[in-house]
């Protein structure tokens, strides 16, 4: 199959001189639901950073269908990302917000309609559109996250730890309907945690990084029957990392 994202040999150094991202490569074509799984402060969000522009690398290529990126301010990426530490517009209802990236690119009122509708529907969120994000659970505040970055049709989404915010109980009913949502679209999906679980259910391929670097990549059975170095063996094997005690790294 053709490569869709193909990421050569990203360096990023941070401002403090730190080495934040080293020798990252590897590439997805379209439909591949990748998971990438890390301790806190590996560089996971420094890496979705870089694929959707918000930072720059030092070295290396990031190509999409045969294209440098490089030089591509991220609104012209057409890559959609829901962040970690995610808000809605609170002064802005659920339409609203999930309309918010179609306004911006020119779409009509009647166009802005009928793709928030759908987008609504799809995540099950029918009859919220005038809500304002405050009278929402979590869990739905998640959804209209989702729907919201699914709206411009990306090419590629990407997910920054969108359960982190959520109790246990909540986090595992909303990520079986993150997979099923995302499985249901053939769009290339990046879904970052620290939560090994999670990385098995939502990506095909897990990818495992430590420090900056990529300690092994693979299928969940790779790194669970075969895992590279004493890190994956630890990493996958002690369970319940990061399911109960939070992001130990994050204040
Ligand atoms: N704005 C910044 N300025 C300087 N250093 C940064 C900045 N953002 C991140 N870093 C550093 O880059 C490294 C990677 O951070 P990053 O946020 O990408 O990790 P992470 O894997 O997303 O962690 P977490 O699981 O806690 O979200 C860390 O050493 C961090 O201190
Ligand atoms: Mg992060």
């Amino acid at each position: 199959m053709k490569e869709e994202l193909v990421l050569d040999q990203i360096h990023k150094t941070t401002d403090q001189g730190e080495i934040a991202l080293f020798d990252i490569s590897f590439s997805l074509t379209r439909g591949d639901k990748l998971s990438i799984l890390g301790p806190s402060g590996s560089g996971k969000t420094t890496l979705l950073r870089i694929i959707s522009g918000l930072e720059k690398q030092n070295f290396g290529t990031i190509r999409f269908n045969g294209r440098s990126m490089d030089l591509s301010p991220p609104h012209k990426r057409n890559f959609g990302m829901m962040f970690q530490e995610f808000a809605l517009f609170p002064h802005l209802n659920v339409f609203d917000n999930i309309g918010f990236g179609l306004k911006m690119k020119g779409w009509n009122r009647h166009r802005v309609r009928s793709r928030v509708d759908e987008m609504l529907d799809l995540v099950n969120l029918t009859g919220f559109g005038n809500r304002n994000p405050l009278e929402l659970s979590g869990g739905e505040r998640q959804r209209v996250a989702l729907a919201r970055t699914l709206a411009p049709r990306p090419e590629l989404v990407m997910l920054d730890e969108p359960l982190s915010s959520l109790d246990r109980v909540l986090r595992k009913k909303l990520l079986a309907q993150l997979v099923r949502i995302l499985s249901s679209l053939n769009i290339t999906t990046i879904f970052v945690t620290h939560d090994h679980e999670e990385a098995f259910a939502a990506g095909q391929r897990i990818m495992i990084l430590n420090q900056g670097r990529i300690e092994q990549s693979g299928t969940p059975e790779d790194l669970i029957r075969r895992p590279a170095n004493e890190f994956v063996r630890s990493f996958i094997g002690s369970p319940g990392i990061g399911t109960d005690s939070g992001n130990p790294g994050r204040s």
